[in-house]
This record gives C-alpha cells, structure tokens and sequence, in this order.
C-alpha cells in the first residue's frame, strides 16, 4: 500500500479525529495510538498528531529521537503541515511529533488574533492523499485543545469509570459544546469511549451513570483494563501491534470500525474498510514488534543526590519547636531519678516490711 509516493490522491478533505478529555489519564494517548495504528492498517492513509508536550504518543509509536519539526510548528502555524511529517514503521502511518517546546504553543497562540483556527489552517496544508488524522490533545482545556477541537470532524471522548468520572465528563463535555456552538458549528460526532473497564459492581454501576445521561453518545465498545497495555507502553509499541489478540486491541480495532462506518456516511475520506487486510495488517506487525527491546528493565539505584539542605537538622529541629536537646535531658534525668527513688523505697519496704 502507498505510503509516501502519494499514488491515490483523495479529492475530500481527511477526516480529522480528535481525541480530547481535559481529565488527565483517562486514556488519551492510548486511544489516538492505538486508533491510529488501526486505521492504518484498516489501509487508511493516517497522521497521528501528537499536541501533548509529554510526547507520550510519539515515543508509543516507536519515535524516540527528539523532534525538530513536529507539532508545535504545525499547531503555531509555523512552518506547512507536510514538512511535519515524520514516517513511522507501519505502513500508512505518519507522525506529527510532540515536543517540550508544546508547553509554550497556549502561551504563543494567545498572543494572536484568531488564535483558535490555526490548527484548522495548518491542516489544510497536509498533502492531498491523507485519509484521517488522530489528535492526541493534552489534559487542559487551553489553546491548543481548543485548536484541535475547532479542527475536528469527530471527538472522541476517553472516559474512565471511576468515582469523579461523570463530573469531569460534564465539563469536558461543556467546553467541547461551547467549542462546537462557537466555532464549529458542523461538530456533531461527539462520542464517549469508557476506558480501563473493569469487571465490578461499583464500575459496572458508574459505567451505567455514564450511559444514562449521555446514552447514545457511548459507543458501543468498552476498552477494559489490562495490563498489556501498560506492558506494551514500556516497550514503545501500541497493543494493537504487540498483542493484536488481546481484549484492549480488539476493542480498539473495533473503535476504529466504527468511526470509519462513521466517516463513510458523512461522506469522509476515511470511508470503507478492508477488515481482512487490518488484521492482516496488525498480525504482520506483531510479529515485528515481538523481536523489540523491552524497556522494563530496573535501573540499579544510583546515590541520591545531596539536597545541599547542610542545616537541615537544625532547621528540622527549628520546625518541631526549638532545641529539643533540653527536653530529651529533662526525660532521661527524671527516669533515672525515678529509679532511684523507686530502689529506695523497695530497700526500705524489705528493711521494714510494714507488720
Ligand atoms: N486499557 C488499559 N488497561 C490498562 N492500562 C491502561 C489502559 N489504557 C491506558 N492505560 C494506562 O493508563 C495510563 C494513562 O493512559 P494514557 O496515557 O493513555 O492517558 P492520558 O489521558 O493520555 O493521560 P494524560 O492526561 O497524562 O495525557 C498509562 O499508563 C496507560 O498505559
Ligand atoms: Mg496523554
């Protein structure tokens, strides 16, 4: 399948996945990876778009080295979306990286006018065969998610059933709304996703909640939890490559299914799937990524560095109420008195027993 020779021009625009919630650790950056990775191999022509200065989706996609040009110049609008691009070892998938320098693109893009839209405008510059881009955004409401959600065809929300859940979903859920009603107004595929499922009473009953207000904006697939996420994280690869079998993988490919169903009706590039040629796809890369390194090897501790705190006892000691020197001396001297006393008056008793 043609990667980078452009050899199937689309004519449509791509259909432009965001992955937000403003909840931090609810599955982001998993889910843009490992939806990415699926529509790749689905055979759609796919950018992962990293916003997140944690740089976590580039490093899960096997980038490690630092990025020059990646997401920042593409969300300040510096520099054209195809000089973004970075190719990655599955076929059909590019990468705009994430970088430290993302913490100050919020900083830089409020100091424009317009400074929702320049995302949406840079993306018009990616090259003309690109079937779907996934956003990862980060875990804040700022700029650059707004940039994103501004950008989007179709959100989806990362939600994971836990006790606040339901009270970030509603604020996440607010500000994409005020987004869509704002500056997106052909916003309307806003979709939950329930992440790290698990088998449980309390989840079972928060995953409900979730479903009862929001109903048919969950879709119909649930990521459970399962270590091989986490496994597969550590070695720098999606777990729809590392173990495409696993529960969460399958969930995954089945997400990617479904909004590619989803793209086909809107009439997106990102329409028609082969599910033959994606699990071929995924299986092939299995493979490859079984011969990888794994990064869960434990460092040996090495000395801690000295804090450079040299009155820290006296400081401590300060903080507990003064020289506590006195009080320990006053302890020991009444304990010893109290033995003394105590050894005379037991002599005294056996020398007089009382009759
Ligand atoms: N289905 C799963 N089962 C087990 N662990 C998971 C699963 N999905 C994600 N995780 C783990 O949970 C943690 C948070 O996931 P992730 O980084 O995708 O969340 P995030 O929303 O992108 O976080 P942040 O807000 O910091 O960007 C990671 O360690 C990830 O490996
Ligand atoms: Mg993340």
């Amino acid at each position: 399948m043609a990667q980078d020779d452009g050899a199937a021009q689309s004519a449509a625009k791509p259909t432009i996945i965001t992955v937000f919630n403003q909840k931090g650790g609810v599955g982001k950056t998993t889910t843009s990876v490992n939806l990415a990775v699926c529509l790749a191999a689905l055979g759609k022509r796919t950018v992962l778009v990293d916003l997140d200065s944690q740089s976590n989706a580039t490093t899960n996609v096997g980038i490690t080295q630092p990025i020059s040009t990646g997401a920042y110049h593409l969300v300040t609008g510096k520099v054209p979306a195809d000089e973004c691009l970075k190719k990655t070892s599955y076929e059909n998938l590019r990468l705009v990286g994430g970088s430290d320098e993302l913490a100050w693109a919020d900083i830089e893009l409020a100091l424009r006018p317009e400074c929702q839209g320049v995302l949406t405008d840079a993306l018009k510059t990616l090259p003309a065969d690109i079937d779907a881009v996934v956003i990862d955004c980060p875990p804040a409401p700022g700029i650059v998610s707004v940039n994103a959600l501004v950008a989007a065809d179709m959100v989806v929300m990362p939600v994971m059933p836990s006790p606040h859940a339901l009270d970030g979903l509603h604020k996440a859920w607010w500000n994409v709304n005020r987004v869509r009603s704002g500056y997106n107004h052909d916003l309307h595929s806003i979709f939950i996703l329930l992440t790290m499922t698990e088998d449980g009473e309390l989840t079972n009953r928060l995953s409900e909640d979730i479903i009862a207000e929001f109903g048919h904006r969950v879709m119909p697939v649930l990521v459970p939890r399962d270590n091989v996420v986490i496994e597969a994280a550590a070695r720098d690869l999606p777990v729809v490559s590392m173990a495409p079998q696993s529960p969460p993988a399958r969930a995954y490919l089945r997400l990617a299914e479904l909004l590619v169903n989803r793209a086909s009706h809107r009439g997106g590039t990102a329409g028609g799937i082969n599910r033959e040629q994606g699990a071929e796809a995924l299986a092939v890369w299995a493979v490859e990524a079984e011969g990888r390194r794994s990064h869960l090897a434990i460092p040996e501790p090495g000395a801690m560095p000295d804090p450079g705190w040299t009155d820290a006892p006296e400081l401590a000691q300060a903080a507990l109420g003064g020289n506590a020197g006195w009080k320990v001396g006053a302890a020991i001297g009444l304990i010893l008195l109290g033995a003394v006393l105590g050894f005379a008056a037991a002599s005294a008793w056996f020398a007089f027993p009382p009759s």
